[in-house]
C-alpha cells in the first residue's frame, strides 16, 4: 500500500473510530455557544499624563519598539524643548486613540492597544542642553561585545502597546516629528506574549524557554526601588544575544543549574514552587549547594528591597542566518532609581561568574534618566529645560 493511500485509509478509520456516538460539538447540549469576540484589547488606554511616566511600572504590553536618536548638531536647550513640547503632545494624543496633530494615517491611530510613550534622556541630551547628567554610560564588562549598532543614544522613545500596528504607527509618526532634532541611532524592536494567551499573573517565558520575571519586585517594594520623590528614574537598555543553538545542547538538568530555578516551574533548585524563597544555604542530596553559586539566581540576587531592580525585558528575533541559525535574545530594559547603586553592583557580579554568560552575549548597552511625567498642560522634560 501507498504511503499516500495508508495515510488516507487512516485518516478514513480514525474517523470511523470516532464516528459512533460522536456529535459536531454545536450539537452537543453541554457544548458552549461561541463566544462573543472580545475587542477589550484594542481600546484600552493607559494614561499619558501623571506624577510618573507610564511604560514603566503597568505590566509590560506585548510588543515594543526601543528608538534611540542622535541629536543633530545645533539642538541645543531651546530646540530640545521645542522636540519635547511637540513629541508630548503627540504621546498624548496617541495614547488615548486619537490621531497626532497632521497625523497622516489618522484611522491607525483609534485603537491605542495600551500604547504607552517613555521618554529618556541619555548623557549627550544634557550635555546639548548645557546642563550635569545623572547618568553615565555604564563601565566595559569583560562580557561585553558591544556593537556600535546598538550602543549609546542621546535621546530614547520607549513605545510599548499589545498591537504591533500600533507601535509601527506610533513610532512613525514620533519619528517624523524628531526629525529635525535628531536622526536614528538604533531602534530595536521586540515582543512578549500576546494578551488572552495566558492570565496576566501567569510569568512569561524567555526565547530561552525560561520562566522570567518571577522575582521582580511589586506593590510597595517597586516603588521604593524605582521611583525617586519627584518622579523620576533610570533606564539600562542591553542587547543580550542568545547563544540558542549551544543552549539546546545542553540537558534540561544542565539548564536549570545554569540559572538556578527549575525549568518547568519556574521553582528555586532550593524549592518547590515558583514563588518560593531561594535558600542559597540548603545541600542537595549530594551535599552540594541545592542553589550553586556560579548559577544567574544566586549571582543576581538581591536582599534589600531598595536595592532591586524593576525587569521588563522583551524578546527580540530576527531573521536568521543563511544557516538558519537563529537572531535572538532579550532587549533587557531594567529599570532602577540609581544605576551605580542598584543595577551596577549586580551587572558586576554576573560579569564575573554567572554560567548563563556561555549562552548570552551582550552587544548592545544604552543609559538613559527618566525624567517625571507632565500634567495634562505640560511637557516630559519641562522641569529641566523650561
Ligand atoms: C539574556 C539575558 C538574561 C536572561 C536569559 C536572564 C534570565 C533570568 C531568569 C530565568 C531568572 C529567574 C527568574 C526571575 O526571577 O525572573 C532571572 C533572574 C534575575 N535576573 Fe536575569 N537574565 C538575563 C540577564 C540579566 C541581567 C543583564 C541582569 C542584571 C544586570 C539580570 C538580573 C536578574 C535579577 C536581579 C534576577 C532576580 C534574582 C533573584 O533575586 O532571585 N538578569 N534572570
Amino acid at each position: 500500500m501507498s504511503r499516500r493511500r495508508l495515510l488516507a485509509g487512516g485518516a478514513v478509520a480514525g474517523l470511523a473510530a470516532v464516528a459512533p456516538g460522536a456529535r459536531p460539538a454545536a450539537a452537543d447540549p453541554g457544548a458552549r455557544p461561541a463566544a462573543a469576540a472580545d475587542l477589550s484589547t484594542g481600546t484600552a488606554t493607559v494614561a499619558f499624563h501623571g506624577q510618573r511616566q507610564s511604560g514603566i511600572a503597568e505590566d509590560p504590553p506585548a510588543h515594543a519598539a526601543f528608538v534611540a536618536f542622535t541629536l543633530a548638531k545645533g539642538t541645543d536647550r531651546a530646540a530640545l524643548a521645542r522636540m519635547l513640547r511637540l513629541l508630548s503632545d503627540d504621546a498624548s494624543r496617541l495614547t488615548q486613540g486619537t490621531p497626532a496633530l497632521g497625523d497622516t494615517d489618522a484611522t491607525l491611530a483609534t485603537l491605542p492597544a495600551r500604547l504607552t510613550v517613555t521618554f529618556g534622556f541619555g548623557p549627550g541630551l544634557y550635555k546639548a542642553a548645557g546642563l550635569p547628567a545623572p547618568v553615565a554610560d555604564l563601565p566595559a564588562f569583560t562580557v561585553d561585545r558591544l556593537e556600535p549598532r546598538w550602543t549609546g543614544g542621546d535621546f530614547l522613545l520607549q513605545i510599548c502597546a499589545d498591537d504591533p500596528l500600533t507601535v509601527a504607527h506610533a513610532q512613525r509618526m514620533l519619528i517624523k516629528d524628531a526629525r529635525p532634532f535628531a536622526a536614528i541611532r538604533w531602534v530595536q524592536q521586540g515582543f512578549r506574549r500576546s494578551p488572552g494567551v495566558q492570565a496576566p499573573e501567569h510569568t512569561q517565558r524567555n526565547v530561552l524557554g525560561q520562566l522570567d520575571g518571577t522575582a521582580n519586585p511589586r506593590g510597595a517594594v517597586l516603588d521604593a526601588a524605582v521611583w525617586n520623590p519627584d518622579g523620576s528614574t533610570t533606564l539600562v537598555v542591553r542587547r543580550i544575544r542568545a547563544e540558542i543553538e549551544k543552549w539546546d545542547m545542553l540537558s534540561t538538568g544542565d539548564k536549570e543549574s545554569a540559572a538556578g530555578r527549575r525549568l518547568a516551574s519556574g521553582a528555586p533548585l532550593s524549592g518547590q514552587a515558583e514563588h518560593d524563597e531561594p535558600d542559597f544555604t540548603a545541600l542537595d542530596a549530594a551535599g552540594l549547594p541545592a542553589m550553586p553559586d556560579f548559577s544567574h539566581v544566586t549571582r543576581a540576587h538581591v536582599t534589600d528591597p531598595a536595592l532591586k531592580i524593576l525587569r521588563r525585558p522583551y524578546n527580540y528575533d530576527g531573521a536568521p542566518d543563511a544557516a538558519g541559525r537563529p537572531d535572538a535574545g532579550l532587549i533587557f530594559a531594567a529599570y532602577q532609581r540609581d544605576i551605580a547603586r542598584q543595577f551596577l553592583p549586580i551587572q558586576r557580579r554576573l560579569a564575573e561568574k554567572d554560567l548563563l554568560n556561555e549562552w548570552i552575549t551582550p552587544i548592545g548597552s544604552a543609559v538613559f534618566a527618566v525624567p517625571p511625567g507632565c500634567p495634562d498642560d505640560g511637557w516630559i522634560g519641562e522641569q529641566l529645560l523650561s
